[in-house]
């Protein structure tokens, strides 16, 4: 893999098994008193947000720092992009200083694409409008994983705001490809105009569907991408398709909750029901870095020591 810009890169289940085994050592690694291994010494990893993030942006800075990479941190808000600099010339410019990835998130469908075509380094798509985040979907499967065992014969469930969704995009190609079956709920406004060639079924019936799932994956209403409005009010979405403290008891004993963050309670899910213990929530936070700590080491660690027994205090001090 050279660059990580759409769950296709992954190259189907054996990759995205291959990224699960590496996720399992580097969540080891992340349970050390010491959790840092020196896999990436010497590289130089550099973030390219355009776009908000709390947990993706954090998630993959501490991933880079636990592989001992150096990084470049590039803040769109006081940058020359305010003076009118261009994706490609800023791109190009960090890559001027030496870098051997950057990741990106962009609120334009494809930034990260054309990100690859101008410069060497690896690229990692953290997110390009409403159309993939691969390290989300590759967190969500590690943490189903975890309660699940396997994804195969699986049924999951995506609920609310899949139009805007690129964390719904990247899930769908990535659940179904590990053997889960996926049913959309959302009302008709908030679907993607066509769903030709997505290996899903629809449902508007959020009940029904409920007492059929082995998870549940929420989505935020992602109103900074509604050009119009979609919905009659947020009161009535919660009401038919909230997961409320109601809803909620018609999950099975064993189905799990999740949601990608940034929540907001009270809309696609009830303020209690985010804290429940069916709630995977904060695994999905926990996993990420380990996951991306996996994507980072494929991309740029082929050949260097993988996970090197724990280091002793004093040892490490000096690194
Ligand atoms: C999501 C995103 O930015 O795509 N958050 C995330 O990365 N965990 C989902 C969202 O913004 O609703």
């Amino acid at each position: 893999m050279r660059h990580l810009l759409g769950v296709a890169d992954l190259g189907g289940a054996e990759g995205i098994e291959e990224v699960m085994r590496l996720t399992d050592s580097f969540v080891e690694v992340s349970e050390r008193a010491i959790p840092r291994v020196p896999a990436l010494r010497g590289k130089t990893v550099a973030w390219l947000f355009y776009e908000d993030s709390t947990r993706t942006r954090l998630s993959f800075e501490t991933a880079a720092k636990r592989l001992s990479a150096d990084t470049m941190n590039f803040s769109v808000s006081s940058s020359s992009v305010k003076k009118g600099e261009s994706l490609r010339d800023t791109a190009r410019t960090i890559e001027a200083m030496g870098i051997d990835a950057i990741v990106v998130r962009h609120a334009s469908a494809g930034a990260p694409h054309r990100i690859a075509t101008w410069v060497d380094a690896a690229v990692v798509n953290a997110g390009d409008g409403w159309h993939e985040h691969p390290t989300q979907a590759l967190l969500d499967i590690y943490t189903l994983r975890q309660r699940l065992g396997s994804l195969e014969g699986r049924h999951i469930a995506i609920v609310g705001d899949i139009k805007h969704s690129r964390v719904a995009r990247s899930d769908v190609w990535a659940f179904t490809a590990m053997g889960a079956r996926v049913t959309l709920v959302a009302p008709p406004t908030l679907l993607p105009p066509s769903l030709e060639g997505w290996p899903v079924t629809v449902s508007q019936d959020l009940d029904s569907v409920l007492s059929t799932v082995d998870a549940v994956y929420l989505l935020r209403m992602q109103h900074e991408r509604m050009t119009e409005a979609l919905l009659p009010s947020l009161r009535e979405y919660t009401a038919c398709f909230g997961l409320t403290n109601q809803r909620v008891e018609l999950l099975r004993d064993d189905a799990w909750v999740m949601h990608p963050g940034p929540m907001n309670r009270g809309v696609e899910i009830a303020a209690d029901v985010a804290d429940l213990p069916r709630s995977l929530i904060l695994d999905q936070v926990r996993n990420g870095v380990a996951v991306r700590m996996a994507v980072l080491y494929l991309l740029l660690g082929a050949g260097s020591d993988l996970v090197p027994p724990p280091a002793t205090p004093k040892e490490d001090s000096v690194v």
